[in-house]
């Protein structure tokens, strides 16, 4: 994947670091494990260290898009205002025209989704013809932002597999009570099978969500992860907060509603961590 922009050097938490354009997807078939809710909030802690974040929602049931605008302009969106029209065969394919809307904060931007994305998201076929790039056609032609994030629905159907064509990392949020390995086997498979199309797709890591370290089980289970997948798990994990929720609720990401929470502290944590594990994976080193 070819993009215009150049490195540039930013500040997070202090440090300096280099960074490219990156677009991130989160992925898990689990519905509820804090993907929508993990886009959201990042995209304020990235915005708030100066980056320019384009939401990319890609679940029909519109969630990340409600969050900045409230559900009753995001239903009433037509298909053309939607990622839907990504996959239109018509004029609107090719033609990104009013797709991206600015929110109230600096640097953050969202291609809303809703009920019209649903039809798309059928299983998917033996064979896939061009549109399995649509999304990735889009995102390579955003040399506006920094970070693109790609939120998607609680399945690999095909809305979740043009998300990760267009990626360069995976995000997988997992919360510790979800003990059936079957269902994290199937999103592993997944990439495996994208990355036949998209080679350049990379696990950033499991991210441990919705945790609470009173519970001796979610501590076991964030043991037995880290056993099964080592470095591919964040060290950063989100716990269960109600700030994340009331952030949701007000239309504020947590860095913009209680900047001092810990909430609002650990996903800042977060978005460092994954600006240093890219840079590290990809070999860009730290200006300072
Ligand atoms: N760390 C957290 N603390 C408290 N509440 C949370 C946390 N993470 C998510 N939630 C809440 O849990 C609910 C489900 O989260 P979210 O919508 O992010 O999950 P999802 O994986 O996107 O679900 P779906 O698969 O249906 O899209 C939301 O109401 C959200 O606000
Ligand atoms: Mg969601």
């Amino acid at each position: 994947m070819t993009y215009a922009k150049l490195p540039r050097a930013i500040r997070i938490s202090g440090e300096w670091t280099s960074v490219t354009a990156i677009t991130i997807c989160l992925i898990n078939q689990k519905g509820g494990c804090g993907k929508s809710s993990t886009c959201f909030h990042l995209s304020g802690a990235f915005a708030q260290a100066g980056l320019r974040v384009l939401l990319l929602d890609m679940d029909p049931q519109g969630s990340l898009s409600q969050g900045f605008f409230g559900s009753t302009l995001i239903e009433q969106l037509s298909a053309e205002r939607t990622l839907a029209r990504l996959f239109d065969d018509g004029e609107y394919a090719t033609n990104y025209d009013g797709l991206i809307r600015r929110t109230e904060f600096d640097g953050i931007a969202v291609c809303p989704a809703n009920h019209h994305l649903g039809q798309f998201n059928t299983p998917l076929p033996a064979s896939l013809g061009m549109d399995q790039y649509v999304l990735r056609e889009f995102t390579e032609e955003q040399t506006d932002f920094d970070v693109i994030l790609i939120d998607c629905p609680p399945n690999l159907y095909r809305c979740s597999w043009t998300a990760m064509i267009a990626a360069d990392w995976v995000v997988i949020p997992v919360p510790p009570e979800d003990f059936g390995t079957q269902g994290l086997r199937a999103v592993h498979q997944a990439i495996q099978q994208v990355r036949e199309l998209n080679p350049g797709l990379r696990r950033l890591g499991h991210l441990v969500t919705r945790h609470d370290r009173r519970l001796v089980v979610h501590r076991s289970y964030e043991q037995r992860l880290q056993r099964l997948y080592g470095d591919m798990v964040l060290e950063t994990v989100i716990p269960e907060a109600s700030a994340f929720k009331v952030a949701l609720t007000c239309r504020k990401p947590v860095e913009f509603s209680s900047r001092r929470s810990v909430a609002a502290s650990l996903t800042r944590t977060l978005s460092r961590e994954i600006l240093d594990r890219i840079a590290r994976d990809s070999g860009h080193r730290r200006v300072a």
